[in-house]
């Protein structure tokens, strides 16, 4: 029995493992690939933190509220942003080394920023750096299991004490924990175009709703504007960096059309740049724009990764506009929980891409997603190590905890797809934009009202389209219900924000799904959105 069972080795896993080990906790992290084959190496821009002169963590929260469409939970961000720059100088002292101008930390813009923010590595290997310091900082006597898979939550009198995990060559043991921490990550590959390594099959997601925890937000999937348009899969990442560094999007005819979409025009929110160009793409029916970095000063060496992905396509970026079109790249939603990394399920925790904190709302900014991996996986372990059993109402627990966790586990929808159908239709019919009916084929393509039922399959891959199948179900009942546009859910039959909407569509298996309203005059003050009457019967319904 291990204190604390860490399921994933991004900068989520790696971060809470070092912190419990350094509290005296005994601790196992699995990993069903390497140490290094998260999705945390891919990350190119950087980790947003206020450390510049002339920044704060106040200006931070702005351009994260801003950014989160109104789902964002204010004390979650006030979290993020104060914690973030110090968990930053933690991530150096270990070792990771930040690009620097004259000795001081050289700061990217990005979309949605009001000021250059972003600190990066080894120009845009910024992910890359950090899982290397991570990996190499971990504490001699923390367990590494690489090539596990872990299939299934372990449940004993409504608490999880661990998972049912299989060793890389087959068959499946329990690994008992006193307390499991889910940082698996994201669902990229529920769309056959994205960012995302073939790692990210929503597992962690999966495995808590069929466990009987809490999940929302799962509808705003963000799709990232500048992925490059070639087949390479994971598609190769154009940072946004390099609009911050004067990049520019083209359309067919060379216009440059952010200028007439938002203020910020190419430096615009992430949802608001993605659906310029998806609209463009469907109206003018072509498969990419153009993202004209020619102008950028010293191109390869600022953007190594970026300057050999282009190279290996055949482009040369100091001359060449670089054909680009969005691709699936981060899920903001997840796992519920509150301020500390705390599910509806005692025993359980998630931290970085899995969970939903309430740090994103309906819409992540831009490299926020490093900085919540380093700021809430360390709060796990330290609530951990401080006896804490249970969630509080913090965060995004505050609307849903009182909704009751205990679902009831069992089977689940069996894989009928294949995964390339599985991702067929989510990205023709669940992508950037989406209707009522293309939702509607989505979901009969997912197994409809009445899905096939079976167990949790014995062995991976056909364990992570079962996990992908039930997050893609989740995600398309919510963005059925959804009847607005808010963030990076585009409705083109509800083209507009709905404040009857401001609110979370929470799944808790066998229950139906609620609409939980956010209180607007909560903002900020901890515990002031606990519903005052039954939230069941508050949440219930079309608002
Ligand atoms: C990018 O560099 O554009 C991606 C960073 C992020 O997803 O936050």
């Amino acid at each position: 029995m291990y204190d604390v069972a860490v399921l994933g080795s991004g900068i989520a896993g790696l971060s809470c493992a070092i912190h419990a080990a350094r509290s005296g906790a005994s601790v196992v992290v699995v990993t069903k690939g390497r140490l290094s084959m998260s999705a945390t190496r891919y990350a190119q821009g950087g980790v947003a933190a206020a450390l510049a002169a002339g920044d704060s963590p106040e200006l931070h929260a702005a351009d994260t509220l801003a950014a989160g469409a109104g789902l964002c939970d204010p004390e979650a961000v006030a979290v993020l942003v104060r914690e973030g720059p110090e968990r930053v100088r933690e991530l150096e002292t270990l070792g990771a080394v930040f690009d620097r101008i004259d000795g001081d930390l050289a700061f990217a813009r990005e979309g949605g920023h009001s000021l250059a923010r972003v600190v990066h590595a080894g120009g845009d290997a910024t992910g890359a750096e950090i899982e290397r310091t991570l990996a190499a900082g971990l504490p001699a006597g923390i367990e590494v299991r690489e090539g596990w898979f872990s299939f299934d939550l372990l449940l004993r009198a409504g608490r999880c004490t661990g998972a049912s995990v299989g060793p890389p060559e087959g068959g499946v043991v329990t690994l008992e924990a006193r307390h499991t921490v889910l940082a698996t990550g994201g669902a990229g590959q529920l769309y056959a175009v994205t960012t995302n390594p073939a790692v990210s099959t929503g597992d962690g997601i999966a495995m808590a709703w069929r466990a009987g925890a809490a999940v929302a937000d799962v509808e705003f999937m963000q799709f990232h504007p500048t992925a490059l348009h070639h087949p390479t899969m994971p598609r190769p990442l154009l940072s946004e960096a390099l609009r911050g560094d004067g990049a520019v999007l083209r359309d067919e005819q060379g216009r440059a059309f952010m200028v007439d979409e938002h203020p910020m025009a190419d430096l615009a929110p992430r949802d608001v740049v993605a659906r310029a160009i998806t609209r463009r793409l469907v109206e003018r029916g072509l498969d990419h724009v153009w993202l004209d970095a020619t102008a950028i000063d010293d191109l390869p060496r600022r953007f190594p990764t970026i300057w050999a992905a282009s190279r290996a396509a055949g482009y040369d970026p100091t001359t060449d506009w670089l054909p680009v079109a969005p691709a699936a790249h981060y899920l903001s939603g997840g796992v519920c929980t509150d301020l500390d990394g705390a599910t509806t399920l005692p025993g359980l925790w998630a931290c970085g891409e899995v969970a939903c904190s309430g740090v994103h709302g309906a819409n992540r900014l831009a490299s926020n997603s490093l900085l919540d991996g380093l700021v809430f996986a360390p709060r796990v372990a330290a609530a951990i190590a401080a006896g804490k059993e249970g969630p509080d109402p913090t965060g995004v627990l505050r609307d849903v905890a009182r909704l009751g966790g205990e679902g009831s586990p069992g089977p689940g929808p069996a894989a009928t797809l294949r995964r390339e159908a599985l991702q067929r239709a989510m990205t023709t019919r669940a992508g950037v934009l989406r209707d009522r009916d293309s939702l509607g084929e989505a979901w009969d393509a997912l197994g409809g009202d009445d899905p096939q039922l079976a167990p949790t399959p014995t062995e991976a891959a056909a364990a992570e389209l079962v996990n992908l199948t039930q997050v893609g179900r989740l995600l398309v009942a919510a963005a059925r219900r959804r009847e607005e546009s808010r963030g990076t859910h585009n409705r083109l039959d509800f083209p507009e924000p709905d404040d009857a909407w401001r609110g979370r569509i929470v799944h808790l298996r066998g229950q139906p799904d609620r609409f939980v309203p956010l209180d607007a005059a909560a903002a900020g003050r901890p515990g002031a959105h606990l519903p005052t009457g039954d939230p069941l019967v508050a949440g219930e319904g079309r608002p």
